[in-house]
């Protein structure tokens, strides 16, 4: 099916899945969370976002929870950072990769950061430029790729704009969001092939979010098109406090074991995974959205 032999997975669990629990989640949980995600062959690990604690109490904890992490070669651990200012916090917590985060729409970049979409891009040039400057590697993500909650149906156009204007600002790759999880193959399909006519497909990758069911689909139909950065969420964890409604990323477990079935390479044991997926959940109190978590219960724990 010309499928990438080899899939890159970020891991955004920390990150994107407790920043959108009811309450904050232990220092000490969310660190022994990024040890185990480490444990299990995941060598990209977003580990916290230096937001105003004001908008995202859950990650109020960011620079206790990068002191506490160990350093592991081979490990990244990437946090967000929407402004100077935490890009200046997270440096001096130790971090050596960053994402800013901008959006396809209006109305989900001024929910969500408090700008439109151009004051974003100019806010985001000198972090970009700090970040080239002092080595750190940088992601940009584009929110609300194909469908916002505000604004409905995004034109693929407009997306493949944002992500050309990260890219252009000098992000090694480019996190294209399905924040609200409303996309469906066709529509991914359309919208990568519109990004991939502006900015290198080896640069684009997949934050498919699951609230309709479709992020597994939505990821094999990237895969097709040669996508081989794919970020999902340990149990399914997750959503923006910004986007109503929206659940978390495709669960790791759940990629991971379509993935193994394909026979591309993730160098992730599922196994462990799914162990992990149970021991959070376990912490959170209710069992994990992934399905292969559920299936493979009685063979892993
Ligand atoms: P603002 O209110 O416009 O900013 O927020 P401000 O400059 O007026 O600052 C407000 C207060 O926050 C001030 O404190 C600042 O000092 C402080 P005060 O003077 O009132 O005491 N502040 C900060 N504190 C800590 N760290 C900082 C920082 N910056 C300002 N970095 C701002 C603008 C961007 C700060 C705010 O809107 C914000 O933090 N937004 C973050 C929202 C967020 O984290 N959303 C979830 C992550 S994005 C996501 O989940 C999508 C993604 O997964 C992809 C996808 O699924 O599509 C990535
Ligand atoms: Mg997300």
């Amino acid at each position: 099916m010309g499928l990438p032999r080899c899939v890159t997975l970020w891991e955004a669990g920390p990150r994107d899945g407790l920043q959108n629990e009811p309450g904050v989640v232990p220092t000490a949980i969310k660190v022994e969370l990024i040890e185990r995600l480490a444990d299990c062959g995941l060598t990209h690990i977003e580990a916290t976002s230096f937001v105003s604690p004001k908008w995202v109490p859950q990650m109020g904890d960011h620079a206790e929870v990068m002191a506490q992490l160990k350093p592991r070669p081979g490990v990244l651990h990437q946090v967000l950072t929407p402004n100077m200012r935490g890009y200046e916090a997270a440096r001096a917590a130790g971090a050596e990769a960053i994402g800013v985060f901008a959006a396809a729409s209006e109305s989900f970049s001024r929910r969500n950061i408090d700008c439109g979409i151009e004051e974003s891009i100019e806010r985001f040039r000198p972090v970009v430029e700090a970040a080239r400057r002092d080595g750190v590697k940088v992601r940009g993500f584009v929110s609300v790729v194909v469908g916002c909650p505000f604004e409905g149906d995004i034109p693929p156009q407009q997306t493949a704009k944002v992500a050309r204007q990260l890219y252009d600002l000098g992000c090694d790759d480019i996190g294209l969001g399905d924040t609200i999880g409303v996309g469906t193959p066709g529509k991914i399909k359309a919208m990568i092939e519109a990004c991939a006519r502006l900015v290198p497909l080896e640069a684009l990758g997949g934050h498919f979010h699951d609230t309709y069911g479709q992020a597994l689909a939505n990821t094999l139909a990237a895969l097709e098109c040669g996508i081989a950065r794919h970020d999902a969420s340990i149990a399914g964890l997750g959503g923006c406090p910004y986007a109503p409604g929206a659940t978390g990323n495709v669960a790791t477990e759940d990629l991971v074991y379509m993935l193994d079935g394909l026979g591309i390479q993730t160098g992730v044991d599922l196994k462990k995974l799914v162990q992990t997926a149970w021991w959070i959940s376990d912490r959170l109190g209710r069992p994990p959205a992934s399905r292969v978590a559920k299936a493979m219960k009685s063979k892993c724990l």
